[in-house]
């Protein structure tokens, strides 16, 4: 082993959880952004049965794995539960969200209080990009469900999977 574990220092590790139904620019910057600021980044894949995706959890991971590819920290599963659990189970201390504007605020406090009150763990909020302050998963499938452009929006590997998806629809 080598690294800081190895010389008995605490890694320092935190979560970047999220739908990625697929994943966007938006949610990429914000990756390599935590990816800086964190010795390891765990991209969790929430998995909500109740909600229907465009692609299945399996394909998320694998569109996430490639995108995140050239990240020697990140590692990208899914997860069936709490985020607290996630976190409570591997000892991870914080949790990383993107805010787009406003309007994302009042969601992510609540979430990041009940978090913080069930286990402790915190939050830490990284502006968006205003590049991508209106971006979302559901924006881009809508986009491209009418035939509009988001080559400027999504990874290439994620456009390509997008064409082939909706071409099938
Ligand atoms: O990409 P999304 O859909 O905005 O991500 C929301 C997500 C998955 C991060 C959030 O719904 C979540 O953490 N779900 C896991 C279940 C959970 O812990 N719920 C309590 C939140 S306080």
């Amino acid at each position: 082993m080598t690294g800081p574990e190895s010389e008995g220092l605490q890694l320092r590790r935190a979560v970047c959880p999220g739908s990625y139904d697929p994943v966007t620019n938006g949610h990429l910057d914000i990756i390599s952004r935590a990816s800086k600021l964190y010795d390891a980044v765990h991209v969790v894949v929430m998995i909500n049965q109740s909600k229907q995706g465009l692609f299945t959890v399996d394909e998320r991971i694998d569109l996430l794995r490639q995108v995140t590819a050239a990240y020697g920290n990140v590692q990208v599963e899914p997860f069936h539960g709490l985020l607290v659990d996630y976190c409570k189970q591997r000892d991870i201390p914080a949790i990383v969200k993107g805010l787009r504007a406003v309007s994302d605020f009042d969601y992510e406090l609540q979430m990041a209080q009940m978090n913080n009150g069930l286990s402790g763990v915190e939050t830490l909020f990284v502006p968006t990009n205003p590049t991508y302050s209106f971006l979302s998963s559901s924006l881009v499938k809508e986009v491209a469900a009418w035939g509009g452009d988001v080559s400027h929006l999504v990874p290439p590997e994620v456009l390509d999977a997008l064409t082939k998806r909706l071409a099938k629809d």
